[in-house]
C-alpha cells in the first residue's frame, strides 16, 4: 500500500549525550557530535511535535543524543504526545534515571522504554560507551525493574562483545529484566569502526545466542534492526520468531526527525530530505520515493522470492561499506528461491464469539485517510492495519457505540450471528487487536 506519510517517527530530540559510544550512529548523521548547541528552542520543538500529531502520526519514539540529558524538554514534549492519543517510546542509556524521574514518567510512557547496554563485564562496558561506568548501570536498571514500567534491554553487539551475549543478557535477568535484545552494530557512512562490524558467522552466533537465550532462560528475545532474511541460519526459516518478521522501514513506515527538524529515511542515514520548520511533511516524504520504489535495491535481490519481506537488507550500510546505495547488504547470503518465511494471516488464533459477549474498539479509535478510499487503522500494539471504506465505516459506527454485545450487534446491523463472514471479521479485529472482547457481564 502506498502511503501518503510515514506511520512511526523517530524523533531525536537533542544531540547532547552524557556518553560516548564509538559505535553510534550519531557520530556521523551529526556532523557537530554529541553537542545540543544546534538544538531547537522548546518554541520550535512544539512545533515539530504540532506537525507530527496534525499528520496522524501516532507511534513516535523519543531518541537522541540521550534524551534524559533535557528532561524539562522529554516531559513536555511526553504530555503534549500522550495529550494527542500519540503512544510514544523513550530510547536511553539510563545512566541519568533517578526517582523522580521514574514517577513522571509512570505518568506519561505508553510505549515502552528502549534501554541500552552493550555489555555487563564493566571493562567492556566502559569501552563501548566510551566512559560509562557499569555500577551506575546496574543500579539505574534495578530503579527501573523495581517501577514495574515496561522496557526492553538492546545490546548493541560488534565484535567486542560478540562472545558476552549470554552473560550479558544472564546478568540483567538476575537484575529482574525480561526482554532482551542483540542488535549487530549497523555500519554508518563516517562510522571508524568498520573493523569491529560482525561478519555474517558471528550474524549466525548471535541470531543462535538469542534463540538459546528463549529456550534456555526464557527471555523475550529480539533483534531491534532488519536483516536480509538469506543472513538468518536456514533452521529457522519459517519459524514464528519476532525478529525474522523485521524488514527495513526506512522512508516506508518510517522516517527519523532530527534534533534541527531534518528529516532522514531512517536514524542510520545521514541523507537530508528537507526540514519541517520550512516545508510540508508531505512534500518531503514523497522526495523519499525511491525507498519505496526499491530503486535503491541491489540487482541479485530483484529475484528473490522474500524480496517484499526484506527490502534487500540496509541500504546505509551498503553506501558504508562499498560506497554504493544498490550494493549488496554487509551480511546479504544469496536470493530464496521459493519462500519459506512464516506468513502471520495463518496463525490467527480461533476465538470463540458468543453471542452474549461484549465487544469494544480498543482503547482510542485512531485513523487516517489515505489515497483511494483506504483508511489506517492504529492499533494498540503500535501496528497498522489498512481498511477499505466499508469496514472503516463499520469500525466508526462500532466506535460510537462503546461497549456492545455481539447479538445486538448482529440485530443493529440485520446480520445473522451465524454468518461466516461476520465471525471471521470480528476474529481478524480481534487478533489486529483494533477491537477487545470481554465475556458478558
Ligand atoms: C542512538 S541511541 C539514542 C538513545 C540513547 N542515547 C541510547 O543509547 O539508548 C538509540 C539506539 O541506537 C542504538 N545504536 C547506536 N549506534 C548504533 C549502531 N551503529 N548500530 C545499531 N544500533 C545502534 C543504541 O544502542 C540505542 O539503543
Ligand atoms: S548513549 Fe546513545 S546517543 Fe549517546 S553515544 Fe551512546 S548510543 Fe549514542
Ligand atoms: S537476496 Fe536480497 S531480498 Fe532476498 S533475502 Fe537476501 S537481501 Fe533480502
Amino acid at each position: 500500500m502506498n502511503l501518503s506519510l510515514p506511520t512511526q517517527i523517530q524523533f531525536e530530540i537533542t544531540d547532547k549525550c552524557n556518553l560516548k559510544c564509538p559505535h553510534c550512529f550519531n557520530y556521523s548523521t551529526c556532523s557537530y557530535g554529541m553537542d545540543e548547541s544546534k538544538d531547537l528552542d522548546f518554541y520550535e520543538m512544539d512545533t515539530i511535535a504540532k506537525i507530527i500529531v496534525e499528520n496522524k502520526i501516532y507511534s513516535v519514539v523519543l531518541t537522541g543524543g540521550e534524551p534524559l540529558t533535557k528532561p524539562d524538554l522529554l516531559f513536555r514534549l511526553l504530555s503534549y504526545f500522550i495529550k494527542n492519543d500519540v503512544t510514544v517510546s523513550i530510547n536511553t542509556n539510563l545512566l541519568l534515571l533517578d526517582q523522580p524521574i521514574i514517577d513522571k514518567l509512570k505518568t506519561v510512557v505508553t510505549g515502552g522504554i528502549l534501554v541500552s547496554c552493550p555489555s555487563s563485564d564493566p571493562k567492556t562496558y566502559n569501552k563501548m560507551t566510551g566512559g560509562g561506568n557499569y555500577s551506575v548501570f546496574k543500579r539505574k536498571l534495578k530503579l527501573l525493574v523495581d517501577s514495574g514500567l515496561f522496557f526492553s534491554v538492546n545490546m548493541v553487539v560488534n565484535k567486542n562483545n560478540i562472545n558476552q551475549i549470554k552473560t550479558t543478557a544472564r546478568a540483567l535477568q538476575e537484575i529482574g529484566i525480561k526482554s532482551f535484545g542483540a542488535t549487530p552494530m549497523g555500519l554508518v557512512t563516517g562510522n571508524s569502526q568498520y573493523e569491529d562490524v560482525l561478519d555474517k558467522a558471528e550474524i549466525i552466533s548471535l541470531v543462535n545466542d538469542l534463540l538459546w537465550l528463549k529456550q534456555e532462560l526464557s527471555l523475550n528475545v529480539d533483534i531491534f534492526t532488519s536483516l536480509p532474511k538469506c543472513s538468518f541460519p536456514e533452521e529457522i526459516h519459517g519459524k514464528k520468531i519476532g525478529f525474522l518478521a523485521r524488514s527495513c522501514q526506512a522512508g516506508k513506515s518510517s522516517t527519523t526527525v532530527s534534533n534541527i527538524g531534518d528529516i532522514r529515511p531512517c536514524s542510520h542515514s545521514s541523507e537530508v530530505y528537507g526540514n519541517l520548520l520550512v516545508e510540508s511533511f508531505k512534500n518531503i516524504y514523497a522526495k523519499m520515493e525511491d525507498w519505496r520504489a526499491l530503486k535503491n535495491v541491489p540487482d541479485e535481490c530483484l529475484e528473490c522470492k522474500v524480496l517484499n519481506k526484506c527490502f534487500g537488507g540496509c541500504r546505509v550500510a551498503a553506501v558504508a561499506a562499498f560506497g554504493d546505495c544498490k550494493s549488496k547488504d554487509v551480511w546479504m547470503g544469496k536470493p530464496f528461491v521459493d519462500d519459506p518465511f512464516f506468513q502471520d494471516q495463518g496463525d490467527m488464533k480461533n476465538v470463540n464469539i458468543n453471542s452474549d459477549a461484549v465487544i469494544a474498539i480498543s482503547g482510542k479509535f485512531r485513523f487516517r485517510k489515505e489515497e483511494q478510499q483506504l483508511y489506517l487503522i492504529f492499533n494498540e500494539n503500535k501496528s497498522t492495519t489498512p481498511v477499505n471504506e466499508e469496514l472503516f465505516e463499520f469500525l466508526e459506527y462500532l466506535n460510537g457505540k462503546g461497549n456492545i454485545k455481539v447479538e445486538d450487534l448482529a440485530d443493529d446491523i440485520s446480520i445473522d450471528i451465524k454468518d461466516e463472514n461476520f465471525n471471521r471479521i470480528l476474529q481478524v479485529l480481534l487478533h489486529k487487536k483494533i477491537i477487545a472482547m470481554y465475556p458478558s457481564q
